[in-house]
Order: structure tokens, then sequence, then C-alpha cells
């Protein structure tokens, strides 16, 4: 793996601004307060939840870095940073968000096994590369390839860093070879953040962004990317970040039944209140995101403080001062949109419910019950938030 290395402690990571709180048992992840989410359209990088499964690997000298290209492609190579840079650079905005997020509410239900995330383990930001249909093109793969010549079906993405899951080797996902080599699909592999050379938290030097799906198939610190006949078999893809239904416990699981999850659901959160806040009767701000998977757009978001009975429209953004319109060229389809609507909040209230309907009419399950699974993932049921009336000053 020339110039890149995983570690196998925790005794060289990045230090980190205290913006963003790490999680108890977990130091190496971390994600911000919600209020903070909602304050800009593209998260600042500070602000992006951190997930990482082991050390953060470490780059020896950069111009050593290259990445392999390996597997059923009539041409093995290897790029280097530089070769990389050489091609087309494009800026995609894209929401990442972690399976997880939300998890907290969903072991309220029943226990899930999982980091404990809020509703912030999801960011937006415009993220800076290659497009991977390029890059595979300068190898001999075509666009809009399905399979290769050799049998190959599926891209795979290796990293360096250690994992206990994978028994000390590296993270690793995979997706679809026609995903891969579609360059509408927006696949990136990428070396900036906001502008930024990416940091090391966030996959420095290059890491791939799959927009549209759940955050665990952008594999960061790439080692090497191989195009192969069957999807990885990884353990993040075939034993973990799969969507099991209610009555699956730890006792009668069988991963094989489940497809990897790819595309995340509708999803939206209230970032403006926590859970339990205290507010004044009267006029009251309620701001959040809502963002689906697969590139479709957020038709609605609507909001109820009355268990869902009757429900106003909130206002949706992307860019500041623009008018955003779901599936429009003008819109970021990867992107979150935020939300903000006043409601007035009298004695009777005693919860906010935020609701959001994608382009292809999917809308968020009123409960978490109806989609609690043993792992914690992809809590995207109605976001419900308890008012108790007192004296804030919201
Ligand atoms: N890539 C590697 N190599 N190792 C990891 O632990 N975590 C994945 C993904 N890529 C991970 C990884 C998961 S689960 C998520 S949600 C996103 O990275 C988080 O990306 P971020 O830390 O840049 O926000």
């Amino acid at each position: 793996m020339p110039g890149i290395r995983g570690p196998s402690d925790y005794s060289q990571e990045p230090s980190r601004k205290p913006l963003i709180s790490s999680l108890l048992c977990f130091p190496f992840n971390a994600e911000p307060p919600r209020s903070a989410l909602v304050q800009s359209y593209v998260t600042p990088v500070p602000l992006f939840y951190k997930r990482n499964h082991g050390p953060i690997p470490i780059i020896d000298h950069i111009h050593n870095y290259s990445v392999s290209f390996t597997g059923l492609i009539d041409n093995p190579t290897k790029l280097f940073i530089k070769d990389i840079k050489s091609l087309p650079k494009f800026n995609v905005t894209a929401t990442l968000q972690c399976a997880g997020n939300r998890r907290t509410a969903m072991s309220k239900v029943r226990n899930v096994r999982g980091v404990g995330w809020d509703v912030s383990a999801i960011g937006n930001a415009v993220w800076g590369g290659a497009k991977l249909a390029d890059v595979l093109e300068l190898l001999g793969v075509p666009k809009l390839t399905g399979s290769t010549r050799l049998g190959g079906r599926h891209v795979e993405f290796v990293s360096v860093d250690r994992c206990k899951e994978e028994n000390g080797g590296p993270y690793k996902a995979s997706i679809p070879l026609n995903q891969a080599t579609n360059p509408e699909a927006d696949v990136l592999l990428a070396y900036e953040m906001n502008g930024e050379i990416l940091n090391r938290d966030h996959g420095y030097p290059l890491r791939l962004v799959v927009p549209g799906v759940i955050g665990a198939r952008s594999v960061k610190w790439l080692d090497s990317i191989n195009v192969i006949a069957e999807e990885c078999q990884g353990f993040f893809m075939q034993k973990d970040y799969k969507m099991f239904p209610p009555s699956v416990n730890w006792d009668n699981i069988d991963w094989s039944t489940r497809r990897p999850q790819m595309d995340f659901p509708v999803q939206s959160a209230i970032c403006s209140l926590e859970d339990v806040q205290m507010v004044k009767p009267g006029k009251v701000s309620i701001k959040g995101y809502a963002v689906s998977g697969g590139g479709r757009g957020i038709e609605r978001v609507d909001i109820s403080m009355d268990g869902g009975k009757s429900w106003v429209e909130a206002s949706r953004t992307q860019k500041p001062g623009k008018d955003y319109i779901s599936e429009h060229s003008s819109s970021d389809k990867w992107a979150w949109v935020l939300f903000e609507a006043t409601i007035d909040v009298s004695q009777s209230t005693t919860e906010v419910i935020a609701k959001a309907v994608d382009s292809a009419a999917n809308v968020q399950p009123e409960n978490v019950e109806s989609v609690w699974n043993l792992r914690g993932v992809l809590n995207t049921s109605w976001h419900r938030v308890l008012l108790r009336l007192g004296h804030s000053n919201l």
C-alpha cells in the first residue's frame, strides 16, 4: 500500500475542534449539536459528522500515494493523485448520511446495537474530485457499462484502516459497475471538501463519494479499486448496514437474506428544537433538514402540532435567496433542503412533528416501531419533539 498505512491504535488521531461532540464510548466518532446543522446549507468541515471504524490512516509521503486498479479489467494499473487531478474536476454538492442517523430514538423502543447518534450524523458538503466514470474510462472501461469483457459487474473500494469488524483488515464496500460508469450518478473520487483539501478525518488524500447512498459506501482513504464479479463480501456490505424487519433478533438473524442497503430513504429532522424543548406560548420558528436518496427531490415538508391530525407546509430552500424546486435543474439533486415554518404554540401544544415527502411521493413512516431493526439503521420515522411550556427565550 504505497504511501498510506493504517495504524493499529488511536495514538495518532487528528485533533478536532471542540465544536463537535465526541460520542462517549466511541471517541473517534463525533456529531455536531443539532442546532448547528441548520445554520448553513453547506456544512462547515469542523461541524461535519465523523464516522470511523478504526484508527485514521497516516500518509507517509503524498507523492508516493497511489491507488491500484485491479480485477476484471484489461489494463490493471495504478494512479497517483496527480493522475486523478489531471482529469476534469467536478464539484458535487451532496449530503452524506450515516445509516445509523437518529438511532438513539430507535433504541428507546427496544435495544439496538450501534453508535448512539442523535439527528446529526448527516452533513452537506461540496465534494471536489474526478468522476469515477472518467477514471474508469481512462482504464478502458467505457461509460454506462454493466459488465466488463472479463465479467466484472461491481466495483469494490478498499481502504487501509484496520477495523476490528474485519478482524484487523481494511474497510471496504462496493457499488454496481453501471452506477460507477454512469456520469449522471456523480460518483466521485474526491480530494476536496468545501473547496479545501480533504482532511484526515474525512478521507485524505482520496475518498469515494456515492451521492444519494448511505454514508457507509463512501469509502475513505482509498488504497485499491477492484472490478469484481459479485458485490464486495466485506463485513460492512454483508453483515452490517442491512435493514431487517422488526421480527428479526440476534438469535434468528440470517444476514444472507437481505441486500446491502444502498439508497437512503426520505428523511427529515427538526434541528431548531431539542427533544424536549421548553418554549413560551406564541410564535416559534421550526427549522430542520429534509433529504432523500437516489437523487430524489423533496416535494414537501409538513409540520403538525396535533399528533398528525392537521399539517402546515414548511418553506424549503437550498441556496440562500433562491427558491427550491424539487427535481429542477437549478436544484442540487443530491443535497438536502433546509425547511422552516413558524408555528403558534398554545397552552395545549405538547409536540411538534416533521415529515417529508420526496419526488417519488415516498413519505416518512409514522412510527419508529414499524421500522425498528436490531442494528438501529434507517430510522426515518416522523421526527417528534416534545414541548414543555415555560419561560424559554424561544
Ligand atoms: N471508510 C473507511 N475507510 N472507514 C470507515 O470507517 N466509515 C463509513 C464511510 N467510509 C468508513 C468509511 C461510514 S459508516 C460513514 S457514515 C462515512 O464514511 C462517514 O464519513 P465522514 O466521517 O466523512 O462523515
